[in-house]
Formats: C-alpha cells, structure tokens, sequence
C-alpha cells in the first residue's frame, strides 16, 4: 500500500503513516504530519493496492470517531479517475464525470476552431505559392520543433521510447506522411470544401480494407450505410465546378493512407504507454525525416526559391504569415485531436471528426466564396449523413 499526502507543501508517504509507525516514535512522524493518532488496527482504513494521491484531509486530530476523522477524495497517481476503494467520496463520481465532460468539449471546440484555422491559412498559402511537399514538410518541421522546445523546457514530459516503440510507429508513419501529403496536394488543387466532402467519405475505405484485406466483417447496417457516403461523394464529384482529377485523388489516396495509418496505430501500439500529445510528436518527427528526402525530390529548393520570390513580390511579409500560421495550426489541431483521443472512444472520435469535416466544408466556402450548386451541397449532405449512420450502426 503506498499513499501519498500532500500537506503545507511537504510531501510524505503514507506508508509512512500507515505501515512505518510502528517503528517511529510519535515525535518523528508529527514533523510530517499534524499529530495523528493512528493504531496498527487502523492500517486497513485504505485499502488500495495504487499509488495515491490524498487531495484533502481534514479533521487531524479531532476527537470525532475514526471512521470521519480523515475524509479525502482519492485518486489514482496517474488517473483522474477515483478509484474503488473504502475511503468515502462523496458525489466525486458525479463531479469527475461533468469535468470530463466539459474536457472533452473544450478540446472538441479547440479541435475543430484549429483545424478550421489550419484549413484556411494553409489554402491562402497554397493559391499564393502552390507548393504542397514543401508546405506538408513545413508544418510537421514546424511541429516537431514545438514538441522539441517543450520537452527541452520541461513544459510536456519526455516521453520514455525504446527502439520496439520507434519500429512499431514507423509504418504508422509512413501512413500518415502519405495521407497528409496528398491531402495537401489536394487542397492544392481544388477547394478545402471539395477536399473534406470527399475525405468525409473515410469510413467507407476503413470497411472496404477491413473486409477485403483483414478480411473483418461488419453487420449489414454498416455496409449500407456506406451507400449514402459513396453516392453522396460521387453526386458531390460529379457536380463540382472546379473538378480537378488531382484534387480529387489527392483526397482519395489520403482517406486510404489515414485507413491504414489507424490500423497500424491500433495494431503497434497496444500496450504502449505514451501520452497522446507524445505520441503525435514522435510521429510527427519521424513523419518529418521520411518526408524530408522526397519534399526535395519532387519540388526542390531551386523551384521553392523561384517560386517564394513571385509569390512574395505578389503577397508580401504577410505570405510568411500564413506559412507560419498554417504550421503551426496544423501541429496545434492535430496534437488537440490525438489529446481527445486519449479522452473519448475512437467512435465518439469519429463522430467529432466528421462535425469538424462540417465546420471546415462551411467556413471555406464563406471564407473563399466558394460556388456551390444546390445539387453539389446535396452531395456532400448526403455523404456526411452517411457518415453519421456509419457511426451508428457501428455502436
Ligand atoms: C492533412 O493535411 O494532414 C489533412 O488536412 C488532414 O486532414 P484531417 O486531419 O482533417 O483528416
């Protein structure tokens, strides 16, 4: 049994109260503690086999009986979770569950504000200096410094990886290099709304290659829910007025790449214990070095320098902006959404993922009015709801 008690900035063990007493004067343990009587018969008060940390106690001393001397709410070292054990908690549950929920929905909020921001800056660059591998490299060199910086300042915890944790998260890697590069090379070419009506159409792929090569298999409600997300992609594709077969693709190619991403997440990192603002910044590292090499190859810094001059002479200080803004937006929102993930099921997950889809699709179209024919929207509200079904029907 170990407790810790935090009380007037000193620190103790509750070993030291519960199990050293007997081999400790009365004097010795009041210089931890206020005088706090306690008998050998009283060592099964608390009964957790965790580490804990003791939030509050009061009544030291008082000559009420022993069951309410101490009252103080529990927790687990390492979970915000109370956790099964004698010590009364009264309405704890119920306070713990709303401030879960209210965690939850500020990083839903902040999840989706980014990733509108992102969305936005990241387009600006893009009409302004079309050069997606350098932008794709750009935002995760940009999110690897963050993490780098953090971890130097002590502002996150380092995380502890071994060479397995590295091996597993290099295909994942892989993944998600694939999927960011081509969704940014879609955003290149067509508008952020197209790109996420057709990236909402995800689920679709995910039960596609969990049938046909994982050979999973689903109830008939998931396979039709997937009718109104491939129809409504379609309908949204066939009736886009800026239709670019690169744009398109682009989107396809990521849904796939980001399918196979969370399958390898799922399937290497089991039993891994690194926090999901870590994790993200690992994958961002690695996701930087793989794509470094091939940024360089398909555009290169002679076209990159070209290309920044015109574009410079054109927008200004303000293109740096942007390109700064949309890194580091792009670090921000994903670290928030991998944060949630540690949060949430990765179905509430998904059905947060798609509402951002919403968010996204609609601002863009504001912000860069974006013409839409009523037949086009119909597409892409068919190909959301579907998305919610699929959600459903995978509860
Ligand atoms: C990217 O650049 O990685 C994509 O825009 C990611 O899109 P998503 O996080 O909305 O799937």
């Amino acid at each position: 049994m170990i407790c810790s008690v935090k009380q007037y900035s000193t620190i103790t063990n509750g070993s030291d109260i519960f199990l050293r007493q007997s081999t400790r004067p009365p004097m010795q343990r009041s210089l931890l503690l206020p005088s706090l009587p306690v008998q050998k018969s009283q060592r099964s008060v608390i009964s957790v086999q965790k580490a804990l940390h003791v939030s509050a106690i009061e009544s030291f001393g008082s000559p009420k009986p022993r069951t309410s001397l101490i009252k103080c709410q529990a927790y687990e070292a390492d979970r915000s979770q109370p956790i099964e054990s004698n010590i009364e908690l009264p309405k704890a549950d119920t306070r713990s569950e709303a401030a879960k929920k209210l965690k939850i929905g500020v990083y839903f909020a902040m999840w989706w504000a980014l990733n509108v921001v992102f969305n936005i800056y990241n387009k600006k660059v893009l009409n302004a200096y079309p050069f997606p591998w350098l932008t794709s490299t750009l935002s995760l060199a940009c999110g690897s410094l963050i993490m780098l910086i953090s971890w130097a300042t002590r502002i996150a915890e380092v995380p502890k990886t071994d060479m397995d944790f590295w091996k597993a998260l290099f295909p994942v890697a892989v993944a998600h290099t694939i999927g960011h590069v081509a969704a940014t090379v879609s955003m290149s070419k067509v508008a952020v709304s197209f790109t996420h009506i057709i990236k909402s159409g995800e689920p679709a792929f995910s039960v596609l290659v969990s049938r046909f090569l994982l050979g999973e298999s689903f109830p008939t409600s998931v396979y039709l829910s997937l009718l109104p997300i491939i129809g409504g992609c379609g309908l949204a594709a066939l009736t886009e007025l800026n239709f670019n077969m690169i744009g398109f693709m682009g989107a396809m190619i990521s849904n796939l790449a980001f399918v196979f991403r969370n399958i390898f997440s799922k399937r290497g990192m089991k039993g891994k214990s690194v926090s999901g603002m870590n994790y993200y910044a690992c994958l961002s590292m690695l996701s930087l070095i793989i794509l470094t090499p091939f940024a360089i190859a398909v555009e290169g810094p002679a076209m990159w320098k070209a290309g920044f001059e015109t574009a410079f002479s054109q927008i200004g200080p303000n293109l740096i902006w942007w390109m700064a803004a949309q890194s580091v937006f792009y670090h921000l929102y994903n670290q928030v959404s991998y944060m949630s993930l540690d949060e949430i099921s990765p179905l509430t997950f998904s059905i947060g993922n798609t509402m951002k889809r919403i968010s996204v699709i609609v601002s863009s179209i504001i912000i860069f009015h974006t013409p839409v024919q009523p037949v086009n929207a119909l597409g892409a509200a068919i190909a959301i709801f579907g998305t919610f079904l699929y959600s459903q029907s995978k509860q």
